[in-house]
């Protein structure tokens, strides 16, 4: 049976991850795949986590089934912490997933399910993972304008026009924040720009949200989908706890789908529920658990808020050493537009063989479309990287 099998190829993000792990070299720098890591280079349990995870040790009397779109305690809290206080909860159908990627594929299967001719139109470029889950279930996908490499920037007459072209019921997939992979996020007044253009044209648009509280702030990196919550009929939002609560192999997501009425959000409801039944029928709950008992309790909230701050601090503070070294480096300011970026990625300006030369001659580790994951970096890495950088790429 499987004498001619052939594996698909191989995840570009996880590739480099593997590469990585292989090379013995002691002074390997990894700015591959989207984790955080502080300085000691560990990715942690953080307190926050830990101190729930007894408490459900101690506490938790069963584990027995929950429900097949997961614990609505949970729905509940990840509402609340992306939509705000005010999300109208009647009208947001919700499903746990096994992770922020489990969402992005029942959401894709949903709109297959409702309309197995949609068009999701995704950025230039956008988290590769994103293209390869749309052809694995043969959904059509267009990619619009939207990253200028001339200014590290956004394309912003470039995606409006873009978008202007897309057709009634078709899905637009945007980056709530940190946009991965170039880190250059929107502005508020780019989202409403784009909420006029969605009203204009029908379309409906999909947020994909992994990295809150990596960019501004918690409530600041979400106030561009608030505000195209408010101001559309429809949407559909994947969420990722994975980086911000540090639960990557707890595989804890959430999709949320914004309807019209209460009552086609019941009949969403029900098909979502469909959906993980016929995946794997009931969603992981143990990290679920743990951000629900973390959001709900307003010490574990305060612990939580305060470590996410001093990892996005850490991350900052890497961007900046960077842009500050290639400065050094290439005795320009070629890369400053680093410092206008958001979140954990930012894009270089390199050929896949200049990637290649990277690892190879100098063991510095990126994405083949020249994305670095700053969190990577520690102080004693920045100068190192800054010049292998600065030799290959000039
Ligand atoms: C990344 O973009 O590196 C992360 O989201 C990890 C992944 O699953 O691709």
């Amino acid at each position: 049976m499987f004498e001619n099998h052939k594996a698909p190829e191989a995840d570009k993000i996880l590739r480099v991850m593997k590469l990585f792990a292989d090379d013995p070299r002691a002074d390997k720098i990894d700015l591959g795949v989207g984790v955080y890591r502080t300085p000691e280079g560990l990715t942690p349990v953080m307190g926050a986590v830990k101190a729930a995870e007894r408490r459900l040790l101690e506490e938790q009397a069963t584990k027995g089934y929950v429900a097949l779109a997961g614990d609505p305690g949970f729905h509940a809290a990840l509402r609340q912490l992306t939509f705000g206080d005010s999300a109208a909860a009647d009208r947001i159908a919700c499903l746990a997933t096994p992770g922020g990627t489990g969402a992005v594929r029942q959401a894709f299967e949903l709109l297959k399910a409702q309309n197995p001719h949609v068009t999701v139109h995704t950025s230039a470029p956008t988290w590769p993972n994103h293209e390869a889950i749309l052809d694995t279930l043969g959904i059509r996908w267009q990619p619009y304008r939207y990253y200028d490499a001339a200014t590290g920037g956004l394309d912003r007459d470039g995606m409006l026009a873009d978008l202007a072209a897309v057709k009634r019921g078709d899905v637009v997939l945007l980056h709530g924040c940190c946009h991965n992979p170039t880190g250059a996020d929107l502005d508020l007044s780019d989202w409403q720009a784009i909420a006029d253009s969605l009203s204009r044209t029908g379309a409906v648009p999909m947020v994909d949200l992994a990295y809150q509280g990596f960019g501004n702030s918690l409530d600041e990196d979400v106030a561009g989908l608030r505000l195209l919550a408010a101001a559309m009929p429809e949407m559909l939002l994947t969420v990722s706890s994975s980086k911000n609560f540090g639960l990557y192999r707890d595989r804890v997501g959430l999709l949320l789908v914004l309807t019209e009425t209460p009552a086609i959000t019941q009949a969403v409801q029900g098909t979502l529920a469909w959906l993980n039944r016929q995946s794997y029928a009931f969603p992981p709950d143990h990290g679920a658990r743990v951000v629900t008992e973390i959001l709900s309790d307003a010490s574990l909230r305060a612990d939580w808020t305060a470590e996410l701050t001093e990892m996005r601090d850490r991350v900052i503070a890497m961007r900046e050493a960077l842009a500050k070294a290639l400065r050094l480096e290439t005795q320009s300011d070629r890369f400053d537009y680093l410092l206008s970026q958001k979140g954990m990625f930012s894009r270089l300006p390199a050929s896949e063989d200049q990637v290649a030369q990277l690892r190879r001659e100098h063991g510095v580790y990126m994405i083949g479309d020249g994305r670095i994951n700053m969190a990577g970096l520690i102080e004693e890495t920045v100068r190192p990287a800054a010049s292998a950088i600065a030799r290959v790429l000039t």
